[in-house]
């Protein structure tokens, strides 16, 4: 058993800078990261368009950065943590530059401001495509030189401890406490116990209960499932949103984005043919938020038949493309495509989750001494639908308030470790006897299957309910696997999808209207799409 004070879950911006700030107002403080791929593998590496926060205040202010949060939120969000969020974003901005994270500026030392769907103004900044790639570098950089913080590398976290795995006990909301997580070391193969006395999910997206998604290997929802196994509040999973621009693969798995900030520099989509179609759909044509631009799409392609859209960069200036979108741009070449001479085939796919772990201003879950912070959360801030590039800041704020109520709980509280006694090691032998791989794989692309084809950008009763009994038989096969197959992480992987399934699937049936991304035809009063 490994004992120390802050265990965080998760190597992202969440969970990066939470660790810092702990670390930065109280160094004496044990912190270790766990990750479950290598340090640098996170959801937030691979953010191209940037961070959302107001630095123009001569053409920007904070209402409208709030309006328009609210308006692609279809009003879903929570008002007050949308204001936090946005007015505390300049300082949490400042901080992220004051740790090394560098922003394209222009020849007058004005940060070079992006657009992206939803938002009435340029607002985003960036370092170049490769914004997320960027923040990792320097946050990392910043944790390597605190002596206090271990980054515990493929490391993957089965289940918290909690009362939960105490043999006979009942539950009861609220006194639920969480002691640290049971951890698979994947280089020694061992499990090890790590407790602490705060512990922090920071385990971000579940993009990979899709067939296709933007989100690298390592979203499969692991925070969220065993937070609910746990008894944990998980809400709002029906709103799944869809990233209008996936380069197109006929290979199913992560597919490169596309930035929105493309459609933000001119971009415009039009059929295989070259026919403009947004205007149908919305006055603010490639620049309505996420969902709706999603939605059109996908009503063109089952209108088309056509495997992709087009998305026409070709009335761009090619320089200023160049030096905005370099990793785009060699990513086209890469595919043959020049996007100068060419369409870009795009597609939506899965790309973030508004729903997760519930949470207050302050990160703390309704399991105590339980933190939760980024994408695997809902913490008020999107609603129905997250404004583009508006995750980033949320990972700092929230970082921010969670580092500073954990700091408070440290300093004030005496954490009771007695039900410990009670917890069970994990028990692996005589029990577990086959490596079934060929299975594991097998059930979760049927999985990724169901919940394309029935539960993507467009659902219907019809399909919620085949789902519903669909999702049923996959668990109860991975229920049989669990008990008998070789603990790995792709089987723990394979079980909190299956979990994430059923949470998206049974919370989207109890939906009685349509909000942001989530969209029922059976619930549409007058209907633009086709099926
Ligand atoms: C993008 O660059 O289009 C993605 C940004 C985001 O998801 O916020």
């Amino acid at each position: 058993m490994i004992k120390t004070d802050v265990l965080v879950i998760g190597s992202g911006i969440s969970g990066l800078s939470y660790a810092i700030k702990i670390s930065e107002k109280m160094p004496e403080t044990q912190i270790i990261i766990v990750t479950k791929s290598d340090e640098d593998e996170s959801n937030t590496k691979y953010a191209q368009g940037g961070l959302a926060v107001v630095t123009n205040f001569d053409n920007d202010n904070f209402q409208k950065h709030i309006d328009d949060t609210l308006r692609a939120g279809d009003g879903e969000n929570n008002r007050e943590v949308v204001e936090m969020v946005i007015k505390e974003g300049p300082a949490r901005f400042q901080e992220l530059v004051d740790w090394g994270t560098r922003f394209d500026m222009d020849n007058n030392s004005h940060y070079k401001l992006g657009r992206e769907g939803g938002h009435t103004e340029n607002r985003i900044v960036h370092h170049k495509d490769i914004t997320g790639f960027e923040i990792e570098r320097a946050l990392l950089e910043t944790i390597n030189k605190n002596k206090n913080i271990s980054v515990l590398d493929h490391h993957y976290v089965i289940d918290l401890l909690t009362e939960h795995h105490v043999p006979n006990t009942t539950m009861v909301e609220n006194e639920i406490n969480c002691y640290g997580a049971y951890i698979l070391d994947q280089k020694n193969k061992n499990i090890k116990k790590i407790t602490a006395k705060i512990t922090l999910v920071a385990t971000g997206g579940a993009g990979h209960v899709y067939k296709n998604t933007t989100n690298p290997t390592i979203a499969t929802g692991d925070g969220i499932a065993f937070v609910h196994r746990a008894k944990g509040k998980v809400s709002n999973m029906q709103y799944m949103q869809f990233h209008p621009t996936a380069l197109y693969s006929k290979l199913d798995g992560m597919l490169f984005l596309i930035s929105e900030a493309v459609r933000g520099d001119g971009a415009k989509l039009c059929s295989k043919d070259g026919q403009p179609f947004m205007q149908k759909y919305d006055e603010r044509e490639e620049m309505a938020s996420r969902d709706i631009v999603a939605r059109a799409i996908d009503n063109e392609l089952k209108i088309s038949g056509d495997d992709f859209v087009g998305l026409d960069c070709q009335k761009m200036d090619k320089e200023k493309f160049v030096e905005h979108f370099p990793n785009i741009y060699q990513k086209c070449l890469s595919e043959g495509i020049d996007p100068f001479q060419q369409y870009i085939p795009v597609v939506p796919a899965c790309h973030y989750l508004m729903g997760g772990i519930v949470v207050n201003k302050d990160g703390q879950s309704s399991i105590n001494n339980l933190f939760a912070v980024g994408e695997c959360t809902n913490s008020g801030l999107h609603g129905a639908n997250r404004l583009a590039s508006n995750s980033l800041l949320e990972g700092l704020v929230f970082g921010h308030n969670a580092a500073i109520k954990t700091v408070e709980l440290l300093k004030i509280n005496n954490f009771n470790f007695d039900a410990l006694k009670s917890i069970p090691e994990w028990n692996e032998e005589g029990m577990k006897i086959m490596d079934e791989m060929v299975l594991v794989s097998y059930l979760r692309k049927q999985l990724q299957e169901m919940m394309s084809d029935l539960v993507g950008i467009v659902r219907s009763n019809a399909r919620l309910e085949l789902a519903k009994k669909k999702q049923a038989e996959i668990y109860q096969a991975v229920q049989e696997l669990y008990n008998y197959a070789i603990l790995s992480p792709q089987l723990s992987e394979l079980r909190n999808l299956v979990d994430i399934s059923y949470l998206v699937i049974h919370q989207s049936l109890e939906m009685t209207e349509n909000k942001g991304a989530f969209y029922n035809k059976d619930l549409a009063k007058h209907s633009l799409y086709i099926q």
